[in-house]
Parts: structure tokens; sequence; C-alpha cells
């Protein structure tokens, strides 16, 4: 198959959008993330990359914690507001039902299926990213995004991001089951 080559890029599809929360300059700040992962098991950790000049990372280096929050797709435009404006500009504490887990002053949204609260590990300088790496240290997931006492990816129906046409998508069809299908060619 003919490939065309576009250079450097950062063209991973698909990307999540979350949330990520911190307390900044005194209120709930929150900003839009598709630069976001899973960095390891034990202890969970997870990674964002966060642009040098974002009002929430002030709030996260100054309280060495923060806060990543899974929306649903129906809160499409609230998420896509917090990645155009700035809490610097714009006060964006409340938009959302904020509420406390464990951490204190780390703000968490009620109306996103999945917070998970973290502790600022590593801060990784990568040019015009910090590279910031927080251990989880609680999960809270919604009841109702349960099936058989699983968190069900269908219910808690995470807004996904397309990097080259800035579409937000919906999660797809089962196509297959980890672990499983693969051993086909065994
Ligand atoms: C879909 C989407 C994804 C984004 N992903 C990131 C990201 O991964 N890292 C980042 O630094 N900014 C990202 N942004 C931009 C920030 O969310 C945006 O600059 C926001 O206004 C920053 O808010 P703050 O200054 O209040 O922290 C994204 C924006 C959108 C709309």
């Amino acid at each position: 198959m003919q490939k065309r080559k576009i250079g450097p890029s950062t063209m991973l599809f698909p990307m999540p959008s979350v949330l990520v929360g911190a307390k900044t300059s005194g209120r709930a700040n929150f900003m839009t993330v598709a630069w976001c992962g899973i960095a390891s098991h034990q202890p969970p950790a997870i990674c964002v990359a966060v642009r040098k000049k974002r009002f929430t990372l002030d709030g996260i280096e100054s309280n060495a914690k923060f806060s990543v929050n899974i929306p649903g797709a129906d809160l499409m435009k609230k998420v896509d507001f917090c990645g155009i404006y700035s809490g610097r500009d714009k006060d964006k504490s409340g938009l959302f039902t904020v509420f406390i887990g464990d951490l204190e002053d780390v703000p968490l949204i009620e109306e996103c299926p999945v917070n998970l609260e973290c502790v600022l590990k590593h801060q990784l300088d990568l040019g015009s990213h910090w590279l910031v790496i927080g251990e989880i240290v609680q999960t809270h997931i919604s009841e109702d995004c349960y099936t058989e006492d699983k968190a069900d990816p269908l219910k808690i129906n995470p807004l996904i991001y397309s990097p080259s046409s800035q579409n937000y998508h919906r999660l797809g069809e089962i196509v297959g089951k980890a672990f499983y299908d693969g051993r086909d060619f065994e």
C-alpha cells in the first residue's frame, strides 16, 4: 500500500479528551487535555502533556496534586469550552459541580463518570510541553456506569478526540476480545 510521509507529527489515533483539574489562584480550574495516557500499573500512574503557559499548570505545580476527569460525550460542549478559554481570562469554576475526594484542594467534577485523584510525582521538560506524571491515589466511578460490578466503557461513554479532523467522537462497536482473539494465530 502506498503511504504518504508527513514528517514528524503528533498523529496518534484516537486520543482521549479529559479534563485536568487543579486549584489555581484559589479556585477550581479545568483544562481539556488530549495528550494523556496511563504510565504505570504499580503504583498506578498517569501522564499528561501540558503546554508550559497553561493556567492549570500553575495549580498542578503549587499544590503538587491534580485530577483527571473523564467526561462523557454529553459534556462535549463544556469540554471544548475548557479547551478554548484559559482560566487566566475566564473563571471556569462554575461550569461543573465540583466535589473534593480524598485529596484536599483537588477539584473533581461530579458530572464526569470517572475521576482520578493524582499526586504529582515527576515533571519532564520536553520542549513546548511538560510531561506531568501523577500517581493515581483514588478513583471514583459513577454507580450507574457499572455492569456486573465492572466499569462499563459504553456506559461511561467517553469523549474521543481525533487530532487531524479536530472532531469529537463516541466509542464505536466492540470488534473483539483482548488477550483472547489473538490466539487464533497460535
Ligand atoms: C480537544 C482539545 C485538546 C487539548 N489538548 C491539550 C493538551 O493535551 N495539552 C495542552 O497543554 N493543551 C491542550 N489543549 C488546550 C488547552 O485545553 C487550552 O489551552 C486551555 O484553554 C488551557 O486552560 P488553562 O489555561 O485554564 O489551563 C486542548 C484543547 C482542546 C480543545
